[in-house]
This record gives structure tokens, sequence and C-alpha cells, in this order.
């Protein structure tokens, strides 16, 4: 058996992390071994790096250093080991988080974060991404209740819009690995549509 590679994205409080646990669970009852993860974070290093990345001072520039730093560290130890042996691994963001934030967000060069996708990533890239699409203003009011802002989570609409369409830029470069979910409806109906998608693009 194949081990697949699944990522979730969307502008914080988009609520994408919500689906994950049920995900695997649904998975693990239909016999698969599952791996859940997140970016940046999932191995020692990257989690030291997430904490810096999320509450530590610095420009867009070692912001992006630091989040491919992050990921070459999970791929080589977590990632890349799990799918080797046919797992299946379910990571909250991965790289189109970047291109989103970094790219659109703080307007890093795409050149550049191509560049970097290229050399850490030699190739990976995920099964399926499933992208919790919410209006950056429904997504900043949920956000207000739920917990202390980070770094990101502090910004302005006007970034989340940018982050947005960074998202919508990533999809239309790679379609067939993309399903939109729209995450302004109940949670029941998110998860089914997550449901649905996995059974139309893993099976096989
Ligand atoms: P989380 O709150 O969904 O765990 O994500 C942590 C924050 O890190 C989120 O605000 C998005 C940001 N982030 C980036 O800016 N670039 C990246 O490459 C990744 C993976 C996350």
């Amino acid at each position: 058996m194949t081990g697949r590679f699944i990522t979730f994205e969307g502008i914080d409080g988009a609520g994408k992390s919500t689906h994950i646990e049920p995900t695997a669970t649904a998975l693990r009852t239909a016999g698969r071994t599952v791996v859940c993860t997140r970016e940046p974070g999932g191995t020692e290093l990257a989690e030291r790096l997430r904490d810096m990345v999320l509450h530590a001072a610095m420009d867009g520039v070692s912001e992006t250093l630091l989040v491919f730093a992050a990921r070459r560290d999970h791929i080589g130890r977590v990632i890349s080991p799990a799918l080797a042996r046919g797992e299946i691994v379910l990571c909250d963001r991965f790289t189109d988080a970047t291109f989103a934030y970094q790219g659109y967000g703080r307007g890093q060069d795409l050149a550049l974060l191509g560049r970097l996708e290229a050399e850490v990533q030699q190739g990976l890239q995920p099964d399926l991404t499933l992208w919790f699409d919410l209006d950056p203003q429904v997504a900043a009011e949920r956000r207000a209740q739920a917990r202390a802002a980070d770094r990101f989570e502090a910004e302005d609409v006007a970034f989340f819009e940018r982050v947005r369409h960074g998202y919508l830029a990533r999809m239309s470069g790679a379609p067939e690995r993309f399903v939109r979910i729209d995450a302004s409806q109940g949670r029941d109906e998110v998860a089914r549509r997550v449901a649905e998608a996995l059974r139309e693009r893993l099976d096989g």
C-alpha cells in the first residue's frame, strides 16, 4: 500500500485543525495507519523553530528561512519515513502556507520560495490538500473569541485577504491537488465534505 500525504490549509480561524483528529480516527477505523503532524513543527527542532516564528520579532526573510528549516527536519525525520512505510500523513499546514503567508501576506519573493521549495522537498508534494476557505472578516470574528493572538493571528483583515488570495493562486497552479472546502458551513457539513473529498481523491 502506498503512503498518502494529506495537508490541511486555510487562514487562521477557518477551523481546519478541528477536522484532523476525526479524519485520523475514520482512516484508522478503515484499517490505515495514520500520522498526525503539523507545520511549523512535528519534530523537536521544528517545534522550537515554530515557537520563534510565532513569537519572536523578525523580518520576512528570516521567517521564510526558519519555516523551511523546520520543514526540512520534519520531512526527513517524520513525513518521508512514514510515507515510505505506506502510512497516511495528515499534516496541519505545509508549503502552501509559506506561499500564502510569507509570499502573499508578507510580500516575500515567490521565486525564492519556489527555489527553497524545490531544494527542501526534492519533488515531495501533498497527494491532497484540503483548503478550508473562509471570509477573512468572519475568520477574524472567530479568532477574537478563541485565543490569545500570535504574530500572525494579530495581523489585520487586509493581511488575511492577501493570504487567502495566496491560497487561491496556489490552487489555480495545482487544481488536481486541491479541494476547496467552504468553511462557513456548520461543523457537520464541513466534516461531511472532508470525508467526501478523501473518498473521491484517495481511493485507489
Ligand atoms: P497554526 O496556528 O495553524 O498551527 O499555524 C501557525 C501559524 O504559522 C499560522 O498563523 C500560519 C503560520 N505559518 C506560516 O506563516 N508559514 C508557514 O509556512 C506555516 C507552515 C505556517
